[in-house]
């Protein structure tokens, strides 16, 4: 797709269709004035007879003799992501006429709002086909050949194009941390992922470590082994690092949970738990996408990406429950649900990721149901060490579209619900508030290291279409932590 931004009005081009981002009340002002006289009569016709309202997610589509029109209601309030939301319903529009050259009439948006405009359009233009059958002439649309931003206030010139390259990166990433979610599990096992960190750094300059086999049982990466144990799938632990050119303004580590399917292994998952436990490794997916990301938009701050990868099966040989983990740190931990593995192999990956040094850790995983219950599909549980890093990261996600929940990590409460009569810890609380007693397990392999950790068990996945997420795979977390990072 070809992007470009003009210091037009719409009216000025021809397309095939205008997306129109209106705000309510604002029906018949802002962006519709920037359309040629003609068409903006049909329209305003339009307005007055269906007595449209601009509220979210509305929308009004009207022919006219110059192209089709597509008034895309923002409500009031007119957030970035209303705008995301908004311009996602216009590609619904641009799928329905098979739009070639779409315009966005942009009217007074200004830079900031380049990302929403054209993360609605891209990342609602995602496809998961590879396993569809399909005859040569029934091809999904996945979006204009051309798209035009329109708008006076907006960055044009190589200022402009350097913002949609960015922007085009970002969304290229989530996408294929979509195709990783989706991709089925038999083939999407701990070795290809530590394959495809091989191959997205590769030429980059990011370094990648892979450590599988003897090497795990050589740094005594033992909560990745034992989850693996039970399957013929050997575990992996990745390890990516991004260094600036100059110096760096921060050093961040990222830690991505890697289940490539949990069927809860012996204490066995039922059938409906376990229908999209292939989506277990979405963060991990979450921090390989991120480093594509950071692989072109080059952040002044070192990034390092860690995967804890393993399959959770029930196989021959697999860890039992009352067996204990004995951690890289010292810290014993007793294992008496082996459903509650993904704070086993993280384990490992949060002690590597403490032992580095860096100024932070944020943690990405989709970890408990318990989450699901409290905050829903479309809200991270966020909890951590740090303060400031939590309200910041709460701050970006709130602007990426990308929400987060703090809960309370009372540790004064409920670590008592985790200590363990043979050893330090269990894996498993009272059933109560288990996201909290799931991050307070977490807790003891981070050291003094500030650090935040999402929740991202409802957000990773939606089980239906969202406004710019087909259901599927989501690429939660990526465009909340590039923003993250842009702002050192
Ligand atoms: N991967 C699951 C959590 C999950 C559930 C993610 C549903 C997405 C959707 C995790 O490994 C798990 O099984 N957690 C258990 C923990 C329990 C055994 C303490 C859970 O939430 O039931
Ligand atoms: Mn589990
Ligand atoms: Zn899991």
């Amino acid at each position: 797709m070809q992007i470009s931004v003009v210091h037009k009005k719409a009216g000025e081009l021809k397309a095939d269709l205008f997306i129109v981002p209106v705000a309510e009340g604002e029906e018949k002002k802002g962006a519709v004035r920037e359309l040629d006289a003609s068409t903006r009569a049909v329209v305003e016709a339009r307005i007055e007879k269906t007595k449209f309202k601009a509220s979210v997610g509305r929308t009004l589509s009207v022919q006219t003799p110059d192209g089709d029109v597509v008034l895309c209601g923002t409500g009031k309030e007119k957030t970035t992501e209303a705008l995301r939301a908004a311009v996602a319903k216009g590609f619904g529009a641009a799928q329905t006429v098979r739009a070639k050259h779409v315009v966005v009439a942009a009217g007074a948006a200004v830079a900031s709002d380049v990302a929403p405009l054209v993360e609605g359009i891209l990342l609602a233009g995602y496809v998961f086909d590879r396993y569809k059958s399909r005859k040569k002439d029934d091809e999904p649309y996945k979006g204009p050949a051309r798209l035009t931003l329109a708008g006076a206030e907006l960055p044009s010139g190589a200022a402009g194009s350097k913002h949609i390259e960015r922007v085009r990166a970002i969304c290229e990433s989530v996408c294929y941390a979509r195709d990783l979610i989706n991709e089925m599990a038999t083939v999407k096992t701990p070795t290809y992922l530590a394959r495809e960190a091989r191959k997205l750094t590769r030429g980059t300059g990011i370094r990648c470590d892979v450590w599988q086999g003897n090497k795990l049982v050589k740094e005594k990466m033992n909560g990745i082994l034992a989850v693996s144990a039970g399957s013929s799938e050997p575990g992996a632990f990745i390890r990516m690092v991004y260094r600036p050119r100059g110096k760096a303004k921060a050093k961040v580590a990222v830690v991505g949970k890697g289940i490539t399917f949990d069927s809860g292994g012996l204490s066995l998952k039922p059938a409906k738990s376990m229908e999209w436990m292939k989506q277990d490794m979405s963060g991990a997916a979450a921090v390989l996408g991120l480093m594509k990301a950071v692989a072109h938009a080059k952040p002044d701050v070192e990034v390092r990406g860690y995967i804890a990868a393993a399959e959770n099966m029930p196989g021959q040989g697999a860890q039992k429950p009352g067996d204990i983990i004995k951690y890289r740190n010292g810290t014993t931990a007793e294992v008496l649900n082996t459903d509650a593995e993904g704070r086993l192999v993280l384990g490992d990956a949060l002690c590597v990721a403490a032992e580095d040094k860096p100024d932070c850790i944020i943690d990405l995983a989709t970890l408990t149901g318990a989450c699901m219950v409290a905050l829903g599909t479309r809200i991270a549980g966020i909890m951590g060490t740090d303060q400031k890093l939590i309200d910041t990261l709460i701050r970006h996600g709130r602007d990426a579209g990308e929400e987060m929940w703090q809960l309370p990590l009372a540790e004064q409460h409920y670590m008592e619900d985790i200590r363990s009569w043979n050893a330090d810890i269990k894996n498993v609380g009272s059933g109560y508030a288990g996201t909290i007693t799931a991050a307070l397990f977490l807790k003891s392999f981070v050291g003094k290291v500030p650090w935040a950790h999402l929740d991202i068990a409802g957000p990773a996945f939606a089980e239906s279409p969202q406004a710019y997420a087909p259901k599927g795979g989501t690429g939660f977390g990526i465009r909340t932590l590039m923003s993250y990072l842009a702002a050192f």
